[in-house]
């Protein structure tokens, strides 16, 4: 047996209100359309063949790096339609009908589906309270009969809660005679796939049907509130396996996961921290409250404070990060270092055992052992054209209020005065002054008040 992807996007999403085509709109930082193509990729198919309609070009451009047919249907004229159009592309023996605008779909379900409709035919069914919209599965003592659409229902049919959630596998050369006989004569003009129902039925092949045991994993995001309803949903699962795997959340309510987020044990997040792209906690580690990391690496027993911000970063072991530090992109910190607030390190190294504890700026820097960088330093990386690096052996310590013009060495075991701008290279092991001398004049008076 092999398999054929056909998933269904080229609705607008009239109902979503917006320009953008339906299945660009973003879950959790990614188009819905790529959950479901990463959902196929999972079941190893001979092809995905994606149909497309509303603003075509705009959907094959965002998923260019993707190895994907692409099967433009020219009007909207139903889900049978939009499956014709594949026909001349399915490989597989066995066709996997999935929709661009179901998001979260179970691989389990998937591969039990495909499994239990070799050479027959199967339906992903869902047992709805209110299953109002949806095709109602009609069934006979003997088995399924057929799909009928919500609106051709007659009354007693609107009260079968079993609905087609419109994920179908089909085998191919069956399919591709059943489309050739479906029509549109129906209350809604539309050719619609759910007929190949009961044309198997008149067949005599083999219906089946799985039922899909959770919601979320069949629902099809048809406006802006039902997107934003997914998105909670999904943050709020994310919240509950963190808390699971014993991770502590003050509150999940006000904790943000929008990529992955992968926690050793003991780690305590404080309320408002937003974690995206992906972040990693190490043992032991402590959030403070309205932290945001993205895309960084936190290692064992260190603590970040309140309102950090730490961006493609990564902080070494028993660190004290912040409050209000920012690590920014290519910030390395070595164990037992301590970044104190309004901070900003940007790509540089930061050696095992240093302190840099009050309002400076180390940029394009490497940073020693045991370094002691006082109160508001900074290394002058930028000469308005181009980048230069700072380097600070190990055991240097920078008085308060100095300025590093880079490119620079200070060398191991140096001193540098407060106040200084140091524009040489310092010598080892001595103290290095660049100010003028203090002095006082004898003879001034404050001015006094006319
Ligand atoms: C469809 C099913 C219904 C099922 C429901 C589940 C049919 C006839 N009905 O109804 O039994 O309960 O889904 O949500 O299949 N699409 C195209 N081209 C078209 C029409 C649709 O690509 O010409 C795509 C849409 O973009 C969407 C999917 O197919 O991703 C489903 O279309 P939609 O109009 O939402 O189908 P429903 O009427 O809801
Ligand atoms: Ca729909």
């Amino acid at each position: 047996m092999t398999l054929s992807v056909v998933i269904l996007a080229a609705g607008k999403g009239s109902r979503m209100f917006s320009e953008k085509p339906k299945v660009l709109h973003e879950l959790s930082n990614q188009p819905l359309l790529q959950y479901v193509i990463n959902a196929a990729r999972n079941l190893k198919p001979v092809n995905i063949n994606v149909v497309v309609g509303y603003k075509s070009k705009l959907v094959e451009q965002e998923f260019s790096k993707e190895d994907i047919n692409w099967v433009v249907q020219k009007e909207q004229l139903g889900t049978g339609d939009a499956v014709k159009y594949t026909t001349p592309f399915i490989e597989g023996s066995q066709t996997l009908v999935l929709y661009g605008d179901v998001p979260l779909i179970d691989l389990n379900d998937l591969k039990k589906l495909i499994q239990v409709s070799e050479n027959g035919l199967g339906i992903l069914t869902f047992d709805k309270k209110n299953p109002k919209g949806y095709g109602r599965i009609k069934r006979t003592e003997v088995g399924v009969e057929g799909i009928i659409e919500e609106k051709d229902c007659s009354k007693t049919e609107k009260k079968i809660t079993e609905i087609n959630t419109g994920i179908m596998c089909i085998d191919t050369s069956k399919l591709n005679n059943w489309l050739s006989q479906i029509d549109d004569n129906n209350s809604q003009k539309e050719y619609y796939l759910t007929d190949i129902v009961a044309l198997a039925k008149k067949d005599n092949t083999k219906i089946v049907t799985h039922e899909a045991k959770n919601e979320s994993t069949v629902s099809g995001i048809n406006s802006k509130a039902e997107l934003i309803a997914m998105e909670k949903t999904m943050k709020q699962k994310k919240n509950e396996e963190l808390i699971e795997q014993g991770v502590t959340i003050i509150d999940s309510s006000r904790t943000e996961i929008r990529g992955s987020l992968v926690c050793g044990a003991d780690v305590e997040i404080d309320v408002g921290c937003i974690f995206e792209g992906d972040v990693k906690l190490g043992n032991n580690v402590k959030v403070g409250a309205y932290t945001h990391l993205k895309d960084s690496n936190i290692l064992d027993n260190s603590n970040i404070k309140p309102y950090s911000h730490i961006d493609t970063s990564e902080v070494g072991m028993n660190n004290n990060i912040g409050p209000y530090a920012r690590l920014r992109p290519g910030a390395k910190t070595n164990n037992n270092v301590n970044i104190g607030n309004f901070v900003e390190i940007k790509n540089s190294i930061v050696g095992a055992g240093s302190k840099i504890n009050h309002l400076s700026y180390v940029g394009d820097s490497e940073v020693g052992k045991n370094v002691n960088i006082g109160a508001g330093c900074i290394t002058c990386n930028y000469d308005g054209v181009n980048k230069h690096k700072t380097v600070i052996e190990d055991d240097v310590f920078i008085g308060s209020n100095s300025q590093l013009v880079a490119p620079l060495t200070i060398s191991a075991g140096s001193t540098i005065g407060a106040g200084s701008t140091i524009t040489k290279d310092t010598p080892a092991n001595q103290l290095s002054l660049a100010r003028s001398k203090q002095t006082t004049i004898p003879s001034w008076e404050r001015p006094k008040k006319k």
